[in-house]
């Protein structure tokens, strides 16, 4: 997953983190262990150092009884739209580890209630979530929290993937991952219903799939009949990247083909617009489409109803109605 993927929010204030203790706005510093290595907080997405990569202490580093970790997706945005179960698992968690961006939404009771909140800005995904491995091996129990749902594009595997190279175990963390909406869902449901057949998703983010992977998919994906979600669809660094998708799809599909653009579902600058393919090159120095954007591309029998994009499922065919 890309946390990179959304806006830089500077640093804030910075007081101490130790592995039970002290409540932090934000933090970049770690005594918990085995992160003092990692230059997560000051590297740049794409040009990440070789300290970012490495990780630190290993189980037999900790004397304690591990305590649980869960990956906790926040879903779209706004506290509403997040689950019981992830709120009920946050309130649970004694730390929670994560973006600074994915923790300015969390609900205002559960940062109070946190013992602490360990955030640090972008791209330091490795550094934090091996900083929240080594809480939880510390003994505490810690939530890392992202956007939308922890398997899509974010950090359960990473987290699985940093513990294996510790020497840990899943289970020995009582490792759980509690689901939350998608930005392909949220998106979805502002546009109406046009991921109701088959869809697929696609990142535009090159940090760490190389741009010709990217465009391989896209080239496999775009003539079937797949409906398509694109993530990370925009940056200033990944402008090429939208333009190469929009010449992709547009060899394979209809200029006229519906697109749904949803910039930042449930959030408070959330923008949605409904135009078509042929459209979609011109929008990629438009505001509504950036870092918090999900493009919804339809299928063939897409169509636009009463300002809805409609895909059908089928039905159809086998009924009159
Ligand atoms: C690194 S991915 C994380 C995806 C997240 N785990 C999920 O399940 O939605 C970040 C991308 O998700 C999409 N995204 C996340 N939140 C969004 C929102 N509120 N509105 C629209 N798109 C969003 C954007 O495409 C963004 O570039």
């Amino acid at each position: 997953m890309s946390t990179d993927d959304t806006t830089t929010e500077a640093s804030s204030t910075e007081t101490e983190s130790t592995c039970g203790a002290s409540k932090t706005e934000t933090n970049a510093e770690s005594k918990c262990g085995a992160s003092t290595d990692s230059g997560g907080s000051s590297s740049s997405c794409g040009a990440s150092t070789d300290d970012e990569e490495k990780v630190g202490a290993t189980v037999d580093d900790f004397d304690a009884d591990p305590g649980r970790l869960v990956t906790v997706g926040l879903g779209p945005g706004q506290p509403e739209g997040m689950t019981a179960r992830a709120k009920a698992a946050l309130a649970d968690a004694e730390h929670i580890v994560g973006y600074t961006t994915y923790v300015d939404l969390l609900p205002d009771e559960i940062v109070e209630d946190a013992d602490d909140i360990y955030s640090t800005p972008m791209c330091g995904e490795v550094s934090r979530t091996e900083e929240a491995i080594d809480r939880a091996l510390a003994g505490n129990d810690v939530a890392i929290i992202g956007s939308g749902d922890p398997n899509v594009y974010a950090l359960s595997g990473l987290a699985l993937e940093i513990l294996e190279s510790k020497g840990g175990t899943a289970s020995a963390v009582d490792f759980e991952v509690v689901p939350g909406v998608p930005a392909a869902q949220s998106c979805g449901a502002r546009l109406g219903a046009p991921l109701v057949n088959d869809t697929v998703s696609v990142s535009l983010s090159d940090h760490l799939t190389p741009m010709a992977d990217i465009e391989s998919r896209l080239e496999a994906v775009a003539p079937e009949g797949f409906t398509i979600a694109i993530y990370n669809p925009w940056s200033r660094k990944r402008r090429e990247n939208f333009q190469r998708c929009c010449e992709i799809l547009l060899e394979h599909r209809d200029p006229e083909t519906p697109v749904g653009i949803v910039h930042g579902a449930s959030r408070d600058d959330e923008e949605t617009l409904i135009t078509d393919l042929g459209t979609l090159p011109e929008l990629g120095e438009a505001e509504v489409v950036d870092m918090t954007t999900t493009v919804v591309v339809g299928n063939e029998e897409t169509y636009v109803w009463d300002d809805r994009m409609v895909t059908p499922r089928g039905y159809e065919t086998k009924y009159d109605y």
